[in-house]
């Protein structure tokens, strides 16, 4: 499974990237605003460091505009996958710039059918949004599982990439299913390291330590 960081936060992209956990990153004009920079700016310093798909989302909302956009957006980097919104439009900007040779990113995806006339326009990725879909008691999970049954009923090469991830749990569900990519913020990447019984033991294994009276160095 691939881990892209969700965040424009340059600083902690750079943290987990020096980890070796960072293969790719997405941003949408929330992030953007979020991190308070210029989107040119900010990608073009994330794609200094990070080789992996670098999404960076257009505004526009008809295609021609889109287009133009995105073309943009590519001319930053070769790694950047334009992000598009699940619109008519979008998916006639993805049709263009994937034939051009541009990775896309199709964002807010909510259902099946959506995820499926984006693989057929051409998508490099497909963005559902899990946790929006849990916020409103949908199962966002759910809809992973389906969109992995239909792909791979009919060999679409569009990656998976499960999105709006607020928990490790939705990590480790998202894999159990087999999406090809999660983008997470930095918090959820980090929480997967997490256990109280880890914490817990190795407190216990300092103690006991401690009573020995011994050193290794
Ligand atoms: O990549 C999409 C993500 O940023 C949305 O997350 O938590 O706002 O639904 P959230």
């Amino acid at each position: 499974m691939k881990f892209f960081i969700d965040t424009a936060d340059v600083d902690a992209i750079r943290e987990l990237h020096d980890l070796g956990m960072v293969d790719g990153v997405t941003t949408n004009p929330s992030l953007i605003l979020k991190s308070g920079r210029n989107i040119l700016e900010v990608t073009k310093e994330i794609c200094s460091f990070v080789q992996g798909p670098v999404s960076a989302e257009v505004v526009a909302l008809k295609a021609d505009d889109m287009i133009a956009e995105g073309r943009k957006l590519a001319a930053i980097a070769p790694n950047i996958a334009v992000k598009v919104p699940l619109t008519w439009d979008g998916l006639k900007t993805c049709k263009v710039l994937s034939g051009e040779g541009f990775m896309v990113n199709v964002t807010l995806c909510f259902s099946a059918n959506q995820a499926l006339i984006a693989a057929k326009a051409g998508a490099t990725f497909i963005s559902p949004f899990i946790g929006r879909l849990d916020d409103i008691n949908l199962d966002g999970l759910d809809l992973i599982g389906d969109i992995r049954t239909i792909y791979d009923n009919y060999d679409f090469k569009t990656q998976i990439l499960a999105a709006s991830i607020r928990s490790a749990n939705h990590v480790k569900d998202c894999a159990m299913i087999g999406a090809d990519v999660v983008t997470a913020p930095p918090a959820v990447i980090k929480a997967l390291a997490s256990h109280v019984l880890t914490d817990k033991g190795l407190d216990q294994f300092i103690a006991d330590w401690a009573k020995t009276g011994q050193k290794i160095l």
